[in-house]
């Protein structure tokens, strides 16, 4: 797990609901991204210092929440998981480091769990159980997210 500067929250498990709060911006990987760019607040109430957004809405990552604790990768027991600063790998450990104070730092903080490959989950929800920050959130209903 990599030392921020910020207090994570845990995703929040109503975000498909709120589209005002967590608008649709985009896509990465075939996934849906939300609130990329929009300042949100962290656990302590203060800007979260990245805007990253959450990516995927049947595994959703909260990616401002994500402190690269890298535990939901290897869990995955097919793989929906790869380091968004790191593809192809999907270990403890393998994720990118990153230096304070470099642009990079700005931007990301800490390499994120993407989910690269939501269309295959299966709704284990171990991911989601093994999170320490509570940054994944499963949907195995759709409220409007994939259509
Ligand atoms: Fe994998 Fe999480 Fe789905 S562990 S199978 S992405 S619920
Ligand atoms: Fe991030 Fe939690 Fe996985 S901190 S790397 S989403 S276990
Ligand atoms: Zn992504």
């Amino acid at each position: 797990m990599a030392e921020v500067d910020y207090k994570s929250k845990p995703i929040d498990p109503d975000f498909l609901n709120k589209p005002e709060e967590y608008p649709h911006t985009g896509s990465h990987h075939e996934h849906k991204v939300f609130a990329e760019g929009v300042q949100r607040l962290d656990a302590d109430g203060k800007p979260y210092p990245t805007k990253k957004g959450i990516h995927g809405a049947h595994v959703a990552v909260d990616f401002d929440s994500c402190i690269a604790d890298g535990s939901c990768l290897p869990v995955c027991p097919v793989e929906v998981f790869e380091w968004a600063l790191n593809p192809a790998h999907d270990e403890v450990g393998e994720d990118k480091k990153i230096a304070s104070g470099t642009p990079e730092w700005d931007e990301w903080r800490t390499d994120k769990a993407d989910p690269v490959r939501e269309a295959d989950c299966i709704d284990c929800m171990a991911c989601e159980t093994v999170c320490p920050v509570l940054a994944i959130k499963i949907f195995t209903e759709q409220p409007y997210g994939t259509q």
